[in-house]
């Protein structure tokens, strides 16, 4: 199937009629059809279908020489956010398919095995950990913190886990599969707007210092009519300053914040809450920053709530440091790019988003293209990439394969 078929074929699967937007969540349904998407173009191409430990899947393009170190990876997510993109994730994996056709029809046979990935779990919209298929992989979350994790129905990773095929006894670090991997290179479309018109693809030299914390207020529940003012424990009360207060202190520090994530208990609307739940999303420039804006956040919260009998608890959930893509990899690449007529210039740039390719660059060389967005959305339904500029994109990640797996 070419680009624009497997394109067609994922389109409606997880999309909402009503909003155009993507639940694609992790071993639910539409992100188990995305799999099963996967594993049919993998077969189509004679790919070696190989599973990890962790929920990842692996499609391999082995040589003739039967080699099987010193591999080539590419590939990205099928999972979304809640109502998120098309874009984000599937585009990485369907490019890389669109990619070895590509090599396939110049007649260019890898010197090493070239591989298509699909991380799980990537955006952590189920189990709350982003990247998690590819931090169990590299050992940047313990097992155990893993199997604990719950998702909104209080069902375990590990349950769930088992339930689709994978162990929980053995998920973490696989040296064997990393030993195997020589680089990790991640197609994905640009987050912001960061790529001019007639510029389809970009170069990751970074992503931000990024994390997630939970603040916890707790009140004390009541009735919406017979409960005075004066007497009302309310923890929405605190929790809606921390709002505002968020946004204050991401200004104050240079960086940004967001409460998209909201539990309400019980959640009546004739009933006082007894507690609220509330996810911080802080990124910036430098740890300093992001750790500034997170302790005022909750230097507020616990002011406010103190005012109303509420107390606040903080728990960091995930954070991910600065990462600083190859140098030599990321060379290679933009001169890789540089005899390919369609890009133009080939910018390089940062970005605010998070990425499997990030997580792994702690024990591998990664790399990341991205491919212009014109609506500069992300993680919402607007979120876009015009054909040609995928095309673009397809030949881009082409070059790029084919110099890496020679040799
Ligand atoms: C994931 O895409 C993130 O940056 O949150
Ligand atoms: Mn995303
Ligand atoms: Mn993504
Ligand atoms: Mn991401």
């Amino acid at each position: 199937m070419s680009f624009e078929e497997m394109w067609a074929a994922l389109l409606p699967v997880g999309r909402s009629a009503a909003t155009g937007g993507y639940d694609r969540f992790v071993w639910t349904p539409s992100e188990l059809e995305c799999r099963a998407w996967f594993l049919d173009e993998a077969r189509a191409r004679s790919l070696d279908v190989e599973p990890d430990g962790n929920g990842n899947l692996f499609a391999w393009w082995y040589p003739s020489s039967g080699r099987r170190d010193g591999a080539v990876l590419t590939g990205s997510h099928l999972d979304s956010v809640p109502g998120g993109g098309a874009f984000d994730g599937p585009l990485g994996v369907v490019s890389a398919f669109a990619a070895i056709d590509l090599l396939r029809a110049r007649g260019i046979e890898p010197d090493r095995p070239l591989g298509v990935g699909v991380f799980a779990e990537e955006e952590g919209a189920r189990f709350g950990v982003a990247c998690l298929g590819s931090r169990l992989l590299s050992g940047a979350i313990d097992p155990a913190r893993a199997r604990a994790l719950t998702d909104g129905e209080g069902l375990t990773y590990a349950a769930v886990a088992e339930e689709n095929g994978v162990d929980p006894a053995g998920i973490g670090r696989d040296d064997d599969l990393l030993g195997r991997i020589g680089c990790y290179v991640e197609l994905h479309v640009e987050q912001g707007r960061a790529l001019a018109p007639g510029t389809p693809v970009g170069v990751a030299s970074a992503i931000i210092p990024h994390g997630r914390w939970r603040l916890d207020f707790t009140g004390e529940g009541n009735h919406a009519g017979t409960t005075r003012l004066i007497d009302r424990r309310d923890p929405m009360l605190p929790f809606a300053s921390t709002v505002l207060a968020a946004r204050a202190s991401a200004d104050r520090h240079d960086s940004v914040a967001t409460i998209g994530k909201v539990r309400i208990v019980p959640g009546g609307v004739n009933a006082i809450p007894s507690a609220v739940s509330a996810w911080l999303d802080s990124r910036g420039p430098d740890e300093r920053s992001v750790r500034a804006t997170v302790s005022d956040v909750l230097e507020h919260a616990r002011a406010a709530g103190l005012g109303h009998g509420v107390s606040v608890e903080l728990t960091e959930e995930s954070y991910t440091e600065v990462v600083d893509f190859n140098l030599e990899l990321r060379d290679r690449v933009v001169k890789a790019l540089g005899g390919v007529r369609a890009l133009g210039g080939v910018p390089v740039l940062p970005t605010g988003a998070g990425h499997d390719a990030g997580i792994l660059s702690a024990v591998l060389p990664t790399a990341m293209l991205f491919v212009r967005n014109p609506t500069g959305v992300s993680h919402a339904p607007a979120e876009h990439a015009e054909t040609d500029d995928c095309l673009a994109g397809v030949e881009a990640l082409a070059s790029v394969l084919a110099d890496l797996v020679r040799g």
